[in-house]
């Protein structure tokens, strides 16, 4: 199945950078929102970085008015009827994402794929609630998305072999490399990526110091950024959120949220966004002093 017209819903952080790769792919996207004041807001933000992209030289000026007219945005779920695809990315809330794909199951033609940029929710109940749970699949997107190369592809539990198959298919033709994954918590990345944050919490919390830790990852295993510093910058809230998911999701104690995360919320100490985490941070979210965050045993 060739995928021409895609509706994406919610114009947030990834609903934005989804819409922008999908229209910089030439495709034309209906893009919906709740909130009109957020599609303008995205739009300027698009606007912003394709401008970027001509300064540096990667893309002419007729890129820009070419992409921006694939962008057709609205307020009204029912301008999505006539698509082949739409990627919902509304808030991280199951009882919100089934009310969107009950919505949508309703008003979009039979054969269309509905699919969620959802980070950990499972996409065989999403699909449950809709008349087409085959045609129901994950597609999750990192940010930045237009940076972000990476597109994990989710089938759910009733998600036929085709549409999994036009997913990753369609993943490819807007230029990112998809990687098929299980309808599990965390599908790969965060299944890797969160539980290894996670022991560099423990080892802070054992004594060892936080630019020890970031210190050691980056020149010894040559990671581009410390896991504590990804750790303030991802959001200590949602590191922690998402390590509870993998624990209730797989009842296993390998995945139990290291305490002093949980301490760390508590505290609210956040990470950039509260100006401390396992460091200190500036107005503009700039690292400034070191932390004196050591939990001795
Ligand atoms: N932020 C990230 O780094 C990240 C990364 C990967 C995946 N995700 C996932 O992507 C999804 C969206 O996250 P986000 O950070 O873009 O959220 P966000 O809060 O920035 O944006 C959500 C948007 O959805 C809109 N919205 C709410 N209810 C709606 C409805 N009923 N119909 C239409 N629009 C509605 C809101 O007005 C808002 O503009 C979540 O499931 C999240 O877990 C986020």
């Amino acid at each position: 199945m060739e995928i021409r017209k895609v509706a994406v819903v919610g114009a947030g952080l990834m609903g934005t950078g989804i819409t922008q790769v999908i229209a910089e792919a030439g495709l034309s996207v209906t893009w919906v929102d709740i909130s009109e004041e957020q599609l303008n807001k995205g739009l300027e933000k698009i606007k912003f970085f394709l401008e970027k992209k001509v300064k540096k030289g990667e893309v002419n000026s007729s890129h820009i008015q070419s992409t921006l007219q694939n962008i057709h945005i609205t307020s009204e779920l029912h301008d999505a009827q006539n698509v082949d695809l739409v990627i919902e990315a509304v808030p991280e809330n199951l009882d919100l994402k089934k009310k969107v794909f009950k919505q949508l199951d309703e008003i979009i033609n039979e054969n269309a794929i509905l699919a969620s940029n959802t980070s950990a929710l499972s996409i065989s109940a999403i699909g449950s609630v809709t008349k087409r749970p085959h045609k129901v699949v994950g597609t999750h997107f990192f940010y930045p998305v237009p940076v972000m190369g990476l597109l994990e592809v989710i089938p759910g539990l009733a998600t036929s072999e085709e549409i999994t198959k036009t997913a990753l298919e369609f993943g490819e033709k807007i230029g990112k490399r998809a990687v098929l994954c299980n309808d599990y918590p965390g599908f790969i990345v965060n299944r890797l990526l969160i539980p290894m944050v996670n022991e560099a919490a423990y080892l802070v919390m054992e004594g060892v110091k936080p630019e020890d830790v970031d210190a050691a990852m980056q020149i010894g295993a040559n990671h581009k950024m410390g896991p504590l510093t990804l750790a303030d910058f991802v959001g200590i809230e949602t590191l922690t959120a998402t390590m509870e998911g993998l624990y209730e999701g797989f009842r296993d104690s390998k995945y139990r949220p290291c305490p002093l995360l949980v301490k760390m919320v508590e505290a609210g100490k956040l990470g950039v966004k509260t100006g401390a985490g396992f460091y200190d941070y500036d107005q503009n979210g700039k690292k400034v002093i070191k932390s004196e965050l050591i939990v001795k045993l």
